[in-house]
Formats: C-alpha cells, sequence, structure tokens
C-alpha cells in the first residue's frame, strides 16, 4: 500500500522557491545577509533557496530539538547544535521546513535576537498555522499546508522520507500504528 501521497510537486516547489527568493533579494538589497539552515529538515529547502540569494549572503547552520515523539511535540525546546558565525549588525534568516505550533522558532529567534543582529526574519518552505500554538507569522513562507503530517523535501517521519522529491503527506495509517 501506498504509504504517502503527493500534496505539492518538485517544479511546483522549485517555481515557488524562486519567487520567495526574488522577494527577499529586493527586500534585503544591499544589506549583509546571515542565511540560518535548521538542520535537519530545512537542507533541502536551503539548499535551493540559497541560490536565489545574493553571492555575499552568508551561510550558517543551527539544530534544535523539540522533544515529544511520532507526530507531536511537548513544547520544550532545546539547542543541539549553535551557529558558528557572529550575528551582530548582520541581517539574519533563520530558514525553516514547517512552522507547526511555532514554539521552535520563537525561541529560535529568541536566542538569536539576544546577540543584537540587525534584523531577524522567518523564512519557511511550509505554514501549518491551524496548529499554532504561540503567535509567530513568518515573514516569508512558500506555502501553507492542511493539518495532515508533511513528509519529503527535507521532513521526515522518524528520520524516514526526507529524500522524496515532492511535498507529501504521510497516510495516516503509518503513525495512528504506533
Ligand atoms: P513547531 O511545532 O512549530 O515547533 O515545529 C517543530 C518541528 O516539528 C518542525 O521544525 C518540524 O521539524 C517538525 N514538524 C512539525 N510538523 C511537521 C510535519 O507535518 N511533518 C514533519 N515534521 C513536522
Ligand atoms: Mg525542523
Amino acid at each position: 500500500m501506498q504509504d504517502y501521497k503527493v500534496l505539492i510537486d518538485e517544479k511546483t516547489v522549485k517555481d515557488r522557491i524562486a519567487e520567495v527568493g526574488a522577494q527577499i533579494r529586493k527586500d534585503f538589497e544591499g544589506k549583509p545577509i546571515l542565511a540560518v539552515c535548521v538542520l535537519r529538515g530545512a537542507v533541502v529547502f536551503y539548499a535551493d533557496l540559497i541560490r536565489h540569494l545574493p553571492k555575499t549572503t552568508g551561510l550558517d547552520f543551527i539544530a534544535a530539538k523539540s522533544y515529544g515523539s511520532g507526530t507531536t511535540s511537548t513544547g520544550e525546546v532545546a539547542l543541539t547544535k549553535d551557529l558558528s558565525e557572529p550575528v551582530r549588525g548582520r541581517h539574519v534568516i533563520i530558514i525553516e521546513d514547517i512552522v507547526d505550533t511555532g514554539v521552535t522558532l520563537t525561541y529560535l529567534k529568541k536566542l538569536l535576537l539576544a546577540r543584537e543582529p540587525a534584523s531577524v526574519s522567518v523564512c519557511t518552505l511550509l505554514d501549518k498555522p491551524s496548529r499554532r500554538k504561540v503567535e509567530l507569522v513568518p515573514e516569508y513562507s512558500c506555502f501553507t499546508v492542511p493539518n495532515e503530517f508533511i513528509v519529503g523535501y527535507g521532513l521526515d517521519y522518524a528520520e524516514e522520507y526526507r529524500t522524496l522529491k515532492d511535498v507529501c503527506i504521510l497516510e495516516p495509517w503509518v503513525y495512528q500504528k504506533d
């Protein structure tokens, strides 16, 4: 039995990323950007997006763990990998795979804001606003998705499905059996 179905195909995703990339270029013209990838889910999106950003864009990586199991998180976040670059005076864009409850990004924004950047904004591939627990509106969002569990294009379920080329919906029977 097929365990996932395509929600947004690869071409549609790439076209939309080009649009959002162009918007960011315009908004940050002449300003130093530090593009921060939230590991691991955002890596595929990040690799596509940064190629639409100016050549002066700095790259860095951060990782956070939100406690929980299966398809839900408990709301507690911990940093598992910090940045290598200083952020002071730079325009930080946090690049994330999906904003769900908003807890992870609220934590990361606060952490980076304390280091006195010129600004912090959020660019997400997917936004699932129906599940928000804290107020977090991403400055840039490629697609709004329904309240389903999404996999592919870097997003995982139990560390699998990340390599799927399209943004897909995981069939509920896969995680409901857990
Ligand atoms: P938050 O609930 O906004 O803090 O999101 C925490 C993290 O949960 C995201 O960065 C994703 O890694 C993961 N997550 C939330 N919803 C989904 C989903 O539908 N598929 C895969 N991962 C998800
Ligand atoms: Mg993530």
